[in-house]
């Protein structure tokens, strides 16, 4: 199986202003690689700040990386320019948090569902207006539902229409980010049965952020877990959940409720506070935080090594 998104060695660093006009670099993502099956999904997780969105900003080209490289089914997405990276922005879609403030509020439903149509020219202008009264109909909206404002929706609806405009391109890869925390638990079901409708039937792969175990559980072939701008664990869903060997990993699961229930797993909070992301520590970013903490964790960087198969961890006592 080829992997349609292949990341390697991603960073992204954002420049700092300090004090007597020095700058400072804010690596919010730090040498990440990660892999997505065509037809699959990687979730990732992680707290807030851990850079989740700015990865998803880096894969998507929609924020300057300092170094790395995004293979997206061949090409390497970040070299392309002109034409052939036009073609490949249609290819690449992202859902984002907040349907409230990601829509446009002056324009109507179609005007937001067809405008990546328009900005990208995927498709000749007389066929537009019928293919956007498909993709109303694609994601559960009603066809006088087009000539609505984003405020007379409900935010489920919103999240339909935002869905909706991503699909517009016929994209292959979809980049959700928290696409459903904004949303109360009944319409997140709802949201995520469609996103899994719509993979399932379009073939679509899906890179799914969230900071919520519980929904990544529903939603995951694999899962990296995120801990200032490391991937520090990296494995098939089952694997993660059933055997999480990062101190990091299994402190988070254990803050999941259902999740702990059900697994069992040591209950463990997660003491402190993440380090300065301008100065971070020189060995594991976790060790000031970790229960099995020792000397050697804070002396080097532990590699992302494989514990078994479709399974790896930067930890040295995993
Ligand atoms: N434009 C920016 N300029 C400077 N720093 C930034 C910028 N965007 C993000 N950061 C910093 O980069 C780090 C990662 O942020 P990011 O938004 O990617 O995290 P996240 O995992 O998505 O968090 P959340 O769960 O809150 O959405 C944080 O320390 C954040 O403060
Ligand atoms: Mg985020």
């Amino acid at each position: 199986m080829t992997a349609l998104l292949n990341v390697q060695n991603l960073s992204v660093r954002f420049p700092i202003k300090r004090r007597w006009g020095q700058t400072s670099w804010l690596y919010a993502v730090d040498d990440v690689s990660f892999e997505v099956q065509r037809g699959e999904t990687l979730a990732i997780v992680g707290e807030s700040g851990s850079g989740k969105t700015t990865a998803a900003l880096g894969v998507a080209r929609l924020v300057a990386n300092s170094g790395g490289t995004v293979g997206l089914g061949g090409s390497d997405f970040l070299a392309l320019e002109g034409e052939a990276l036009r073609k490949a922005r249609a290819k690449v879609q992202v859902i984002f948090q907040d349907p409230y403030s990601s829509l446009n509020p002056r324009l109507r439903a179609e005007a937001i569902v067809r405008e990546p149509m328009d900005s990208l020219g995927t498709l000749p202008v007389a066929e537009r207006p019928a293919r956007v009264a498909e993709l109303f109909k694609q994601v559960g909206l009603r066809p006088e539902q087009m000539k609505l404002f984003p405020h007379q929706f409900s935010g489920g609806q919103r999240q339909r229409i935002g869905i909706a405009r991503a699909l517009a391109t016929n994209p292959e890869l979809i980049i959700c980010d928290e696409a459903v925390s904004a949303l109360d638990v009944a319409v997140q079901a709802q949201i995520l049965n469609l996103l899994r409708r719509l993979q399932r039937e379009l073939g679509l792969t899906y890179l799914f952020i969230s900071h919520d175990l519980g929904v990544v559980q529903h939603m995951s072939d694999h899962i990296a877990v995120m801990y200032m701008g490391k991937i520090v664990e990296h494995a098939d869903r089952l694997s993660l959940f059933n055997d999480p060997r990062h101190p990091y990993t299994k402190a988070l699961l254990s803050a999941v409720p259902s999740v702990d229930q059900k697994r069992k797993v040591e209950r463990m909070l997660i003491p402190g506070d993440p380090p300065d992301p301008l100065n971070p520590p020189a060995g594991c970013r976790f060790a000031s935080r970790c229960p099995l903490v020792e000397d050697a964790c804070r002396a080097a960087q532990p590699p992302l090594d494989a514990v078994a198969a479709d399974h790896k961890v930067a930890c040295i006592k995993a």
